[in-house]
């Protein structure tokens, strides 16, 4: 799993159940990438020859790198017309020129006719303005309302780098399940998968070949799951729901995505209304924190079904 979005979520206080991951909760302070606010210099390069400039560029640290929320860099290379790409660049004609002393095949770049660099006013666009994720692990027990009790199942408490199995049992679902990446761990914790659902083929059998859940609790697309078929004892509900649509490495649609994938949380809702789990993890990309408004929606459908739920990037 390489999705860093958790929602974490508690059985609702209305319902006084013994249970809360709350303090399981992973948050993060942000920080903002230095970003210029006034002029940046942009190399006119003939789009033949972009591709092979760019191990020059990155070299000499020439070319801004902008962070991505997953955790790649990426350049804002652009079109300026069909014969003229344009790349973003730290330094002026001058310094680039005295950089270039110490580097023939800078030099030979520089040289090539038809190469220009230009200086232009910065733009701010939502990648520039990107927030960093800084990690911060901490634990957040002032989320926590005032009178919540103890987990009795709480896998913090758990020693993980042992089988668990004997120390602690429980059940535990997992939605959009691909080959089983929080059975991993759950497994370990003691857990018991009651119901596993994933469209895919060939994850379905990847995760047949590395789990014992029976056949009976493997499922496929969550759509034609019957509420009669979702299990009602469960313990955990875990999800990595599809993320494609609130990704920022796509055109984040969120709930526009053409081909429905935003629209899945409510195939967790329902599940979320049926089995009641006394606590769920649900995880996506960081993405969807920038998707404020989507954010909020889907997390008010959790808390609805009766939950304390946050979201948070760790
Ligand atoms: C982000 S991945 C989850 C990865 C998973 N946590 C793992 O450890 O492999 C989302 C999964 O949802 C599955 N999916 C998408 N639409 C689905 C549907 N209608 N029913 C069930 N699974 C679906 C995808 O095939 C994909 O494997």
């Amino acid at each position: 799993m390489n999705h860093a979005d958790v929602i974490v979520s508690d059985r609702p206080i209305a319902k006084r159940r013994k249970v809360t991951v709350s303090n399981n909760l992973i948050a993060c302070s942000k920080g903002r990438m230095p970003t210029c606010n006034c002029k940046e210099y942009v190399l006119h390069i003939p789009p033949r020859l972009t591709k092979s400039a760019y191990p020059a560029l990155i070299k000499y640290n020439i070319v801004p790198r902008q962070w991505h929320l997953e955790g790649r860099f990426g350049s804002r290379t652009h079109n300026v017309d069909k014969s003229t790409n344009g790349i973003p660049i730290l330094y002026d004609q001058r310094t680039l020129e005295e950089i270039s002393q110490q580097s023939p095949e800078l030099k030979q770049l520089l040289d090539t006719e038809g190469l220009i660099i230009v200086e232009k006013d910065f733009v701010q666009n939502h990648r520039t303005q990107q927030s960093v994720p800084e990690i911060d692990a901490r634990i957040h027990p002032e989320q926590e309302p005032d009178d919540y009790v103890s987990p009795h199942i709480s896998p913090r408490c758990l020693d993980t780098t042992t089988n668990q199995h004997d120390a602690a049992t429980f059940t535990y679902a997992e939605m959009f399940g691909g080959i089983g990446g929080f059975g991993v761990a759950l497994q370990k914790l003691g857990g018991t998968c009651i119901f596993y659902s994933e469209i895919d083929e060939v994850c379905r059998e990847t995760y047949t070949k590395n789990f014992d859940t029976p056949t009976s609790c493997i499922h496929g697309d969550i759509y034609k799951v019957s509420d009669e078929e979702i299990p009602n004892n469960l313990d955990i509900l875990v999800a990595g729901f599809p993320c494609q649509p609130f990704s920022t490495l796509g055109d984040q649609p969120g709930f526009d995505c053409e081909k429905g994938r935003g629209h899945l949380y409510l195939q967790i809702v329902r599940v979320l209304k049926i089995s009641q789990p006394k606590c769920f993890l649900f995880e996506n990309v960081p993405g969807l924190l920038r998707m404020k408004d989507t954010l909020d929606i889907i997390v008010t459908a959790f808390k609805d079904t009766g939950y304390y739920v946050t979201a948070e990037v760790c």
